[in-house]
Protein backbone atom coordinates (compact mmCIF):
# COMPACT_ATOMS: atom_id res chain seq x y z
CA UNK A 1 0.00 0.00 0.00
CA UNK A 2 1.34 3.47 -1.45
CA UNK A 3 0.28 6.28 1.27
CA UNK A 4 1.06 9.76 0.27
CA UNK A 5 0.85 12.70 2.46
CA UNK A 6 -0.08 16.05 0.92
CA UNK A 7 0.35 19.22 2.54
CA UNK A 8 -1.08 22.59 1.00
CA UNK A 9 -0.74 26.12 1.94
CA UNK A 10 -0.24 28.26 -0.96
CA UNK A 11 -3.04 30.70 -0.24
CA UNK A 12 -5.46 30.45 2.62
CA UNK A 13 -6.44 26.94 2.81
CA UNK A 14 -4.14 25.45 5.47
CA UNK A 15 -4.95 21.39 4.17
CA UNK A 16 -3.22 17.78 5.03
CA UNK A 17 -4.54 14.86 3.45
CA UNK A 18 -3.46 11.00 3.20
CA UNK A 19 -4.18 9.47 -0.50
CA UNK A 20 -3.65 6.02 -1.36
CA UNK A 21 -1.82 5.67 -4.88
CA UNK A 22 -3.57 7.93 -7.37
CA UNK A 23 -7.29 8.56 -6.12
CA UNK A 24 -7.77 7.19 -3.16
CA UNK A 25 -8.07 9.77 -0.48
CA UNK A 26 -8.10 8.10 3.15
CA UNK A 27 -8.41 11.45 5.00
CA UNK A 28 -8.58 15.47 3.75
CA UNK A 29 -8.74 18.09 6.79
CA UNK A 30 -9.04 21.44 5.85
CA UNK A 31 -8.79 24.91 7.89
CA UNK A 32 -10.16 27.76 6.21
CA UNK A 33 -9.27 30.88 7.08
CA UNK A 34 -12.54 32.77 5.63
CA UNK A 35 -13.43 34.09 8.77
CA UNK A 36 -9.74 35.52 9.08
CA UNK A 37 -9.86 37.44 5.53
CA UNK A 38 -13.57 38.39 5.56
CA UNK A 39 -13.91 41.85 7.20
CA UNK A 40 -11.20 43.03 4.58
CA UNK A 41 -12.75 41.60 1.69
CA UNK A 42 -9.28 39.58 -0.12
CA UNK A 43 -6.98 37.77 1.50
CA UNK A 44 -3.84 39.60 3.39
CA UNK A 45 -0.82 37.20 2.89
CA UNK A 46 0.44 38.38 6.36
CA UNK A 47 -2.34 36.79 7.77
CA UNK A 48 -2.66 34.27 6.05
CA UNK A 49 0.89 33.09 6.64
CA UNK A 50 0.35 32.89 11.13
CA UNK A 51 -2.69 31.47 10.64
CA UNK A 52 -1.24 28.43 8.61
CA UNK A 53 1.51 28.30 11.35
CA UNK A 54 -0.81 28.08 13.78
CA UNK A 55 -2.93 25.17 12.21
CA UNK A 56 -1.19 23.39 10.64
CA UNK A 57 0.04 21.12 13.01
CA UNK A 58 -3.82 20.01 14.23
CA UNK A 59 -4.41 19.75 11.11
CA UNK A 60 -1.81 17.04 10.32
CA UNK A 61 -2.85 15.53 13.92
CA UNK A 62 -6.21 15.32 12.19
CA UNK A 63 -5.32 13.91 8.81
CA UNK A 64 -3.35 10.91 10.33
CA UNK A 65 -5.98 10.16 12.72
CA UNK A 66 -8.95 10.39 10.01
CA UNK A 67 -6.94 7.76 8.10
CA UNK A 68 -5.78 5.42 10.88
CA UNK A 69 -2.18 6.31 10.62
CA UNK A 70 -0.54 5.23 14.41
CA UNK A 71 2.83 5.02 13.27
CA UNK A 72 3.42 7.61 10.01
CA UNK A 73 7.14 6.44 9.91
CA UNK A 74 6.10 2.87 8.88
CA UNK A 75 3.22 3.73 7.04
CA UNK A 76 3.97 6.59 5.05
CA UNK A 77 5.39 6.17 1.54
CA UNK A 78 5.79 9.61 0.23
CA UNK A 79 5.40 13.51 1.57
CA UNK A 80 3.95 15.92 -1.18
CA UNK A 81 3.71 19.60 -0.41
CA UNK A 82 2.94 22.84 -3.20
CA UNK A 83 5.61 24.67 -3.63
CA UNK A 84 4.57 27.28 -6.09
CA UNK A 85 2.81 29.03 -7.18
CA UNK A 86 1.30 31.14 -4.66
CA UNK A 87 2.12 33.03 -1.50
CA UNK A 88 5.57 33.27 -0.47
CA UNK A 89 4.38 33.54 3.12
CA UNK A 90 1.98 30.52 3.12
CA UNK A 91 4.03 28.59 0.65
CA UNK A 92 7.23 28.66 2.73
CA UNK A 93 5.14 27.37 5.73
CA UNK A 94 4.15 24.65 3.80
CA UNK A 95 7.45 23.56 2.58
CA UNK A 96 9.32 24.16 6.20
CA UNK A 97 6.92 21.83 7.62
CA UNK A 98 6.93 18.86 4.56
CA UNK A 99 10.78 18.99 5.01
CA UNK A 100 10.75 18.77 8.47
CA UNK A 101 8.88 15.65 8.71
CA UNK A 102 10.82 14.40 5.75
CA UNK A 103 14.00 14.64 7.56
CA UNK A 104 12.67 12.54 10.79
CA UNK A 105 9.85 10.58 8.84
CA UNK A 106 13.20 9.82 6.30
CA UNK A 107 10.42 9.58 3.78
CA UNK A 108 11.37 11.11 0.17
CA UNK A 109 9.70 14.59 -0.59
CA UNK A 110 7.97 15.76 -3.73
CA UNK A 111 7.71 19.67 -4.69
CA UNK A 112 4.19 20.02 -6.45
CA UNK A 113 3.21 22.71 -8.91
CA UNK A 114 -0.13 24.06 -6.98
CA UNK A 115 -1.87 23.78 -10.62
CA UNK A 116 -0.93 20.85 -11.80
CA UNK A 117 -2.52 19.67 -8.38
CA UNK A 118 -5.68 21.52 -9.75
CA UNK A 119 -5.73 18.83 -12.67
CA UNK A 120 -4.68 15.91 -10.56
CA UNK A 121 -7.66 16.62 -8.67
CA UNK A 122 -9.73 15.65 -11.91
CA UNK A 123 -8.14 12.33 -11.13
CA UNK A 124 -9.48 12.10 -7.49
CA UNK A 125 -12.51 10.24 -8.48
CA UNK A 126 -12.53 9.99 -12.21
CA UNK A 127 -8.65 8.46 -12.61
CA UNK A 128 -10.00 5.13 -14.30
CA UNK A 129 -11.87 6.93 -17.13
CA UNK A 130 -9.48 9.71 -17.87
CA UNK A 131 -7.02 9.11 -20.88
CA UNK A 132 -4.87 11.43 -22.58
CA UNK A 133 -4.88 14.12 -24.13
CA UNK A 134 -7.59 16.17 -22.15
CA UNK A 135 -8.28 19.87 -22.79
CA UNK A 136 -8.17 21.19 -19.02
CA UNK A 137 -9.37 24.20 -17.60
CA UNK A 138 -8.00 25.88 -14.18
CA UNK A 139 -10.14 28.43 -12.79
CA UNK A 140 -9.73 29.80 -9.72
CA UNK A 141 -8.86 32.57 -7.64
CA UNK A 142 -5.19 32.98 -8.81
CA UNK A 143 -5.54 31.13 -11.94
CA UNK A 144 -7.04 30.78 -15.24
CA UNK A 145 -5.28 28.79 -17.45
CA UNK A 146 -6.55 26.90 -20.54
CA UNK A 147 -4.07 23.40 -20.92
CA UNK A 148 -3.70 20.53 -23.26
CA UNK A 149 -2.47 17.48 -20.72
CA UNK A 150 -1.11 15.61 -23.47
CA UNK A 151 0.27 13.02 -20.83
CA UNK A 152 1.03 12.50 -16.99
CA UNK A 153 2.69 15.61 -16.25
CA UNK A 154 3.21 17.09 -19.57
CA UNK A 155 1.25 20.23 -20.56
CA UNK A 156 1.10 22.61 -23.40
CA UNK A 157 -0.41 26.03 -22.18
CA UNK A 158 -3.15 27.33 -24.78
CA UNK A 159 -3.85 30.50 -22.69
CA UNK A 160 -3.78 32.32 -19.53
CA UNK A 161 -5.26 35.35 -17.96
CA UNK A 162 -4.22 38.82 -19.15
CA UNK A 163 -5.02 40.52 -15.77
CA UNK A 164 -7.33 39.25 -13.35
CA UNK A 165 -7.79 35.67 -12.90
CA UNK A 166 -11.92 34.79 -12.81
CA UNK A 167 -12.23 33.81 -9.44
CA UNK A 168 -10.96 37.31 -7.90
CA UNK A 169 -13.12 38.57 -10.59
CA UNK A 170 -16.21 37.00 -8.85
CA UNK A 171 -14.85 38.54 -5.38
CA UNK A 172 -14.05 41.62 -6.48
CA UNK A 173 -17.73 42.57 -7.95
CA UNK A 174 -19.06 40.46 -4.84
CA UNK A 175 -16.72 43.38 -2.93
CA UNK A 176 -18.19 46.19 -5.04
CA UNK A 177 -22.03 45.22 -4.20
CA UNK A 178 -21.13 44.61 -0.04
CA UNK A 179 -21.98 40.82 -0.64
CA UNK A 180 -18.82 39.57 1.12
CA UNK A 181 -15.99 37.26 0.75
CA UNK A 182 -15.34 34.71 -0.82
CA UNK A 183 -17.82 36.19 -3.90
CA UNK A 184 -17.74 33.34 -5.79
CA UNK A 185 -20.02 30.93 -3.94
CA UNK A 186 -22.32 33.93 -3.17
CA UNK A 187 -22.60 35.32 -6.75
CA UNK A 188 -23.69 31.97 -8.12
CA UNK A 189 -26.60 31.41 -5.31
CA UNK A 190 -27.66 35.03 -6.13
CA UNK A 191 -27.58 34.96 -9.75
CA UNK A 192 -30.46 32.32 -9.48
CA UNK A 193 -32.60 35.49 -8.33
CA UNK A 194 -31.29 38.14 -11.36
CA UNK A 195 -32.07 38.51 -14.74
CA UNK A 196 -29.15 37.76 -16.67
CA UNK A 197 -30.28 40.13 -19.21
CA UNK A 198 -31.33 43.28 -16.76
CA UNK A 199 -27.81 44.22 -17.97
CA UNK A 200 -25.88 43.95 -20.91
CA UNK A 201 -21.70 43.86 -19.42
CA UNK A 202 -19.31 43.13 -22.10
CA UNK A 203 -17.58 39.48 -22.95
CA UNK A 204 -14.16 39.98 -22.84
CA UNK A 205 -12.20 39.11 -25.72
CA UNK A 206 -15.08 38.07 -27.27
CA UNK A 207 -12.85 39.09 -31.02
CA UNK A 208 -9.67 37.80 -30.00
CA UNK A 209 -8.40 34.83 -32.04
CA UNK A 210 -6.63 33.57 -29.45
CA UNK A 211 -7.22 31.28 -26.02
CA UNK A 212 -6.11 34.10 -23.71
CA UNK A 213 -8.87 35.90 -20.94
CA UNK A 214 -8.99 39.03 -19.59
CA UNK A 215 -11.30 40.21 -16.67
CA UNK A 216 -10.43 43.72 -15.44
CA UNK A 217 -12.21 45.55 -18.41
CA UNK A 218 -15.17 43.39 -17.17
CA UNK A 219 -14.76 44.21 -13.43
CA UNK A 220 -14.54 47.63 -14.37
CA UNK A 221 -17.84 47.87 -16.56
CA UNK A 222 -19.75 46.52 -13.84
CA UNK A 223 -17.58 49.21 -11.03
CA UNK A 224 -19.13 52.04 -13.54
CA UNK A 225 -22.48 50.40 -13.74
CA UNK A 226 -22.87 50.21 -9.71
CA UNK A 227 -21.58 53.78 -9.57
CA UNK A 228 -24.22 55.17 -11.65
CA UNK A 229 -26.78 53.60 -10.05
CA UNK A 230 -25.62 54.61 -6.65
CA UNK A 231 -25.95 58.43 -8.01
CA UNK A 232 -29.08 57.56 -9.42
CA UNK A 233 -30.82 55.45 -6.50
CA UNK A 234 -29.21 55.78 -3.76
CA UNK A 235 -28.40 52.19 -2.36
CA UNK A 236 -28.76 49.11 -4.14
CA UNK A 237 -32.19 47.05 -3.85
CA UNK A 238 -31.14 43.30 -3.24
CA UNK A 239 -32.37 42.98 -6.67
CA UNK A 240 -30.82 45.03 -8.56
CA UNK A 241 -27.87 42.86 -6.82
CA UNK A 242 -28.76 39.96 -8.18
CA UNK A 243 -29.36 41.17 -11.64
CA UNK A 244 -25.78 42.63 -11.84
CA UNK A 245 -24.51 39.37 -10.53
CA UNK A 246 -26.30 37.28 -13.10
CA UNK A 247 -25.15 39.39 -15.80
CA UNK A 248 -21.66 39.39 -14.58
CA UNK A 249 -21.56 35.96 -14.23
CA UNK A 250 -22.96 35.27 -17.32
CA UNK A 251 -20.35 37.84 -18.96
CA UNK A 252 -17.55 36.00 -17.46
CA UNK A 253 -19.10 32.08 -17.92
CA UNK A 254 -19.38 33.07 -21.64
CA UNK A 255 -16.04 34.01 -22.30
CA UNK A 256 -14.80 30.23 -20.32
CA UNK A 257 -17.38 28.77 -22.51
CA UNK A 258 -16.17 30.63 -25.83
CA UNK A 259 -12.35 29.65 -25.28
CA UNK A 260 -13.13 26.06 -24.93
CA UNK A 261 -14.91 25.49 -28.07
CA UNK A 262 -12.62 27.19 -30.09
CA UNK A 263 -9.82 25.14 -28.41
CA UNK A 264 -12.10 21.77 -29.03
CA UNK A 265 -12.50 22.57 -32.96
CA UNK A 266 -8.65 23.73 -33.36
CA UNK A 267 -7.30 21.01 -31.22
CA UNK A 268 -10.03 17.91 -32.31
CA UNK A 269 -9.75 17.20 -28.49
CA UNK A 270 -13.51 16.60 -27.30
CA UNK A 271 -12.51 15.68 -23.76
CA UNK A 272 -12.15 18.60 -21.42
CA UNK A 273 -11.71 18.42 -17.43
CA UNK A 274 -12.75 21.93 -15.63
CA UNK A 275 -11.21 22.10 -12.04
CA UNK A 276 -10.33 24.86 -9.64
CA UNK A 277 -12.40 27.00 -7.08
CA UNK A 278 -14.49 28.44 -9.75
CA UNK A 279 -15.39 25.36 -11.14
CA UNK A 280 -17.78 24.78 -8.50
CA UNK A 281 -20.11 27.43 -9.99
CA UNK A 282 -23.62 26.05 -10.71
CA UNK A 283 -24.28 28.35 -13.98
CA UNK A 284 -21.07 26.93 -15.91
CA UNK A 285 -21.81 23.67 -14.83
CA UNK A 286 -25.26 24.22 -16.40
CA UNK A 287 -24.29 25.82 -19.58
CA UNK A 288 -21.29 23.43 -20.89
CA UNK A 289 -23.13 20.82 -21.27
CA UNK A 290 -25.24 22.17 -22.97
CA UNK A 291 -22.08 22.60 -25.64
CA UNK A 292 -22.25 20.07 -28.49
CA UNK A 293 -19.75 17.17 -28.82
CA UNK A 294 -17.94 17.74 -25.99
CA UNK A 295 -17.30 14.69 -22.66
CA UNK A 296 -16.94 17.24 -19.83
CA UNK A 297 -15.53 16.06 -16.34
CA UNK A 298 -15.36 18.31 -13.01
CA UNK A 299 -13.84 17.00 -9.92
CA UNK A 300 -16.88 16.45 -6.88
CA UNK A 301 -17.99 19.85 -5.72
CA UNK A 302 -15.43 19.11 -2.39
CA UNK A 303 -12.54 18.71 -4.39
CA UNK A 304 -12.92 22.02 -6.28
CA UNK A 305 -11.34 24.27 -4.02
CA UNK A 306 -7.44 24.26 -2.75
CA UNK A 307 -7.10 21.07 -0.87
CA UNK A 308 -4.54 18.60 0.02
CA UNK A 309 -5.95 15.40 -1.34
CA UNK A 310 -4.81 16.89 -4.96
CA UNK A 311 -1.67 17.58 -4.19
CA UNK A 312 -1.03 14.27 -3.02
CA UNK A 313 -2.24 12.52 -6.35
CA UNK A 314 0.21 14.73 -8.34
CA UNK A 315 3.04 14.37 -6.02
CA UNK A 316 2.03 10.11 -6.52
CA UNK A 317 1.91 10.57 -10.34
CA UNK A 318 5.43 12.53 -9.70
CA UNK A 319 7.11 10.42 -7.35
CA UNK A 320 5.97 7.05 -9.72
CA UNK A 321 7.66 8.85 -12.91
CA UNK A 322 10.72 8.75 -10.72
CA UNK A 323 10.87 12.44 -9.46
CA UNK A 324 11.99 13.17 -5.80
CA UNK A 325 12.78 16.90 -4.57
CA UNK A 326 16.10 17.52 -3.08
CA UNK A 327 15.97 18.40 0.80
CA UNK A 328 16.97 22.32 -0.28
CA UNK A 329 13.45 22.53 -1.87
CA UNK A 330 12.46 26.18 -1.49
CA UNK A 331 8.79 27.47 -2.43
CA UNK A 332 8.51 30.01 -6.05
CA UNK A 333 5.27 31.82 -5.65
CA UNK A 334 5.69 32.06 -9.39
CA UNK A 335 6.39 28.58 -10.56
CA UNK A 336 5.52 27.75 -14.10
CA UNK A 337 4.03 24.94 -14.73
O1 LIG B 1 -9.06 27.00 -6.10
P1 LIG B 1 -9.32 28.00 -5.05
O2 LIG B 1 -9.79 27.50 -3.70
O3 LIG B 1 -8.07 28.87 -4.72
C1 LIG B 1 -7.13 29.31 -5.65
O4 LIG B 1 -6.26 28.51 -6.07
O5 LIG B 1 -7.22 30.50 -5.98
O6 LIG B 1 -10.40 29.03 -5.65
C2 LIG B 1 -10.98 30.03 -4.90
C3 LIG B 1 -11.83 30.89 -5.81
C4 LIG B 1 -12.39 32.14 -5.15
O7 LIG B 1 -12.13 33.25 -5.98
C5 LIG B 1 -13.88 31.85 -5.05
O8 LIG B 1 -14.68 33.03 -5.09
C6 LIG B 1 -14.09 30.98 -6.26
O9 LIG B 1 -12.96 30.14 -6.29
N1 LIG B 1 -15.31 30.16 -6.18
C7 LIG B 1 -16.36 30.29 -7.02
C8 LIG B 1 -17.36 29.38 -6.58
N2 LIG B 1 -16.87 28.71 -5.49
C9 LIG B 1 -15.61 29.20 -5.26
N3 LIG B 1 -16.56 31.10 -8.07
C10 LIG B 1 -17.74 31.02 -8.74
N4 LIG B 1 -18.74 30.18 -8.36
C11 LIG B 1 -18.60 29.35 -7.30
N5 LIG B 1 -19.60 28.53 -6.95
ZN1 LIG C 1 -5.98 26.76 -6.07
Amino acid sequence: MFLTLGIETSCDDTSVSVVEGLSDVRSLVISSQIKTHAPYGGIIPELAARDHLKNITWVLDKALKEADIKNPERQLSLIAVTCGPGLMGSLLVGVMFAKGLSQVWEKPLIGVNHIEGHVYSLFLTEANDIDFPFLCLVISGGHTDLLIVMAPGSYKVLGSTRDDAIGEAFDKVAKLLDLGYPGGPIIDKLSKKGDENAFNFPVPLIDDEGFDFSFSGLKTAVSLQVKELKKRYGKLTDDVKADICAAFQKAAISELLIKVKRAVSSTGITKVGICGGVSANSYLRQKIKELRNIKVFFPPLKYCTDNAAMVASAGYMRYSMGEISPISLTPDPALLL
